[in-house]
């Protein structure tokens, strides 16, 4: 079985600033820093950082040429990212004093994916291979539906979730794990139980992931639902916490851990990641989450 991440590339520029600026301010960064990043990205290095061999497909700009020596260096393989003309994703993320971030996603080569490049990419897969999606990419609903059509197990995290959403065929997908808001946006529900219910109700096969940051996560499959407390750490950047949740939930579930082993091992790795600044940087490895003690 060979696991897929089909996912975003972005030039992380992150600012230290004593607030996320307001509008009509000019405020001072502290710090600044550009590091690699991307949903995509760093869910990959998540996967590989908790012991998953994955393949990244994805387009990056020009200046993105870096991304193939450190998925490399990282375990990632790299067969299937191609380089367009033009500008690489990039963000600009503003991280507050308690670590809280806001991000501006500019989608540059992540937006270039066409039908054909899908397509290439998809012939090196088959029935019972694992793909795991992002929202920061174009093509999302052709990729949903081509790799539907070959039998691969199709886990989402619609995230950021936009209108484009909209389109996918989530019936198609065998995990989905959205965060508080993404949940709330899928559903027009606003508490959690409720958000899970809704989610449910559209996605019976579904295995349903809901995560709320400090509040921890929940997991929801037919007569299984198991809540997960986070474990409480001082937060130095939430950037690409999500993303650490969903690379080692998937990966647990890939090393056919108990969907609770999982849980806990994923709600280690991401409370690790926030004590720590960056994105990908701030992902540890397995042997790290393992010494965790909360
Ligand atoms: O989830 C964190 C990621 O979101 C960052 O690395 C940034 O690239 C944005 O896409």
């Amino acid at each position: 079985m060979k696991v897929l991440n089909f996912g975003s590339l972005n030039l992380d520029y992150t600012y230290e600033v004593e607030h996320i600026v307001r509008e009509g301010e000019t405020i001072a960064a502290d710090q600044v820093q550009m590091n690699l990043g991307g949903k995509g990205f760093n869910q990959s290095m998540a996967l590989a950082r908790a012991g998953i061999s994955v393949y990244h497909a994805g387009l990056v700009g020009e200046e993105g040429i870096d991304f193939y020596d450190v998925c490399q260096d990282s375990g990632i393989k790299t067969d299937y990212i191609k380089t367009v003309v033009g500008r690489c994703g990039h963000t600009v993320i503003q991280v507050d004093e308690n670590g809280q971030n806001s991000i501006i996603l500019f989608g540059g080569a992540n937006r270039k994916n066409t039908k054909e490049y899908v397509d290439e990419v998809l012939a090196n897969f088959t029935s019972g291979d694992v793909i795991l999606l992002q929202n920061e990419i174009s093509e999302v609903p052709y990729i949903i539906e081509q790799a539907f059509k070959k039998g691969m197990t199709i886990v989402f995290n619609p995230s950021p979730y936009d209108e484009r959403i909209d389109e996918c065929d989530l019936g198609k997908v065998s995990t989905l794990i959205v965060n508080e808001t993404e949940g709330q946006q899928l559903t027009g529900m606003t508490t959690p139980s409720t958000i899970v219910a809704a989610m449910e109700a559209s996605f019976p096969n579904a295995k349903i992931v809901l995560t709320l940051g400090e509040k921890g996560s929940i997991y929801h499959l037919g007569d299984d639902e198991l809540y997960q407390p986070a474990f409480a750490v001082e937060a130095v950047d939430t950037t690409a916490a999500g993303d650490t949740f969903t690379g080692f939930f998937v990966a647990g579930l890939l090393k056919q851990y108990t969907v609770r082993d999982a849980l806990i091992k994923a709600s280690k790795a991401a409370a690790i990641a926030v004590t720590k600044p960056g994105a990908a940087l701030s992902i540890p490895f397995m042997s790290e989450v393992e010494l965790f003690e909360a």
